[in-house]
């Protein structure tokens, strides 16, 4: 099936959808995304995702190059045009083209590239229903997480790092030994209370929207939820754990470097919250 992208003004065929060598997102991370998952051609949770979009575009004082109506109108014809019904969006805007030079350049309009492509978010969530390993390391990225920068240098070098440690991913504590973030989603534990716990929604880590959508998932269950930051310490003895993103959804975690997660119990909140995640995705919008 032919893929069509939106960039800059207009819907090419996916191999000729380019942007140019002087792209500042290209030549310095200067631009932020978004990635959206679509379940059953219905985005979840899109309006938080333009919400999230806004505000990484005005810390950085990068121009919106769309309202959020004309916004999603290219969201809708990208979906459209690609037939696609479970998948992800991805959603970029630079700061625009210019001859290279560190000031932000004057008269630069913003590029925003809109793409998908297949995804189906239960299918992955159950390929790892038995929990994942992590394996944790300092947080070594830069002071503003909370702003959804292209910039993802050490996510990324910490995710191949992981790989190669046969685990799934690394969790990254901050300079007090508290946990913030892995290197694409929010962490929870369960913790000797009985209570889900994540990190705050501070500037030291992403505010995900699955998150916050699970924060509202716990409150109708009746599961507390607090949050305040907790250490390795505190992940080691865990009841349970898990990791959350709007393109994975929610993933147990089994192993945390050497030590084993609850071994003995079966992660009974993490399911609930999961099936729970799992019928949201499937009635969003009906
Ligand atoms: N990652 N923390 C980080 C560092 C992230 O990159 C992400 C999302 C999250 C979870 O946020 P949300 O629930 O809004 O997806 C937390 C996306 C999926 C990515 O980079 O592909």
């Amino acid at each position: 099936m032919s893929r069509f992208v939106y960039v800059n003004g207009h819907y090419r065929p996916y191999h000729l959808a380019f942007t140019h060598i002087e792209d500042r997102g290209y030549q310095f991370s200067d631009a932020v995304y978004e990635v959206i998952c679509l379940v059953n051609g219905q985005l979840i949770d899109m309006q938080p995702h333009l919400d999230r979009l806004s505000y990484s575009l005005k810390e950085l004082q990068i121009l919106p190059p769309l309202t959020q109506e004309g916004l999603s109108i290219v969201i809708d014809n990208v979906i459209q045009k690609n037939k696609i019904k479970d998948g992800m969006l991805y959603i970029q805007v630079s700061r625009g083209i210019a001859q290279r030079s560190h000031p932000f350049p004057l008269n630069t309009q913003p590029v925003l590239v809109v793409y998908c492509r297949y995804f189906h978010q239960e299918n992955f969530m159950n390929s790892k229903s038995d929990g994942i390993k992590v394996i944790c390391q300092k947080d070594s990225r830069w002071s503003r997480p909370d702003i959804k920068s292209t910039s993802l240098l050490p996510n990324i070098l910490s995710k191949q790092e992981a790989l190669d440690h046969n685990a799934h991913d690394v969790i990254f504590l901050d300079s007090n030994g508290y946990v913030t973030e892995s290197t694409s989603s929010n962490v929870w534990i369960v913790n000797n209370k009985g209570s889900l716990q994540t990190h705050p929604a501070t500037s030291k880590i992403l505010k995900g929207i699955t998150r916050g959508r699970i924060i509202s998932i716990a409150y109708e269950l009746g599961v507390p939820v607090c949050e305040v930051p907790f250490t390795l310490e505190d992940l080691y003895n865990a009841q349970e754990a898990f990791l959350s993103s709007s393109v994975a959804g929610i993933i147990p975690i089994a192993q945390v470097d050497q030590q084993l997660i609850n071994p003995n119990k079966t992660g009974t909140v993490c399911k609930k919250v999961c099936q729970n995640y799992i019928e949201f995705t499937k009635n969003f919008g009906a």
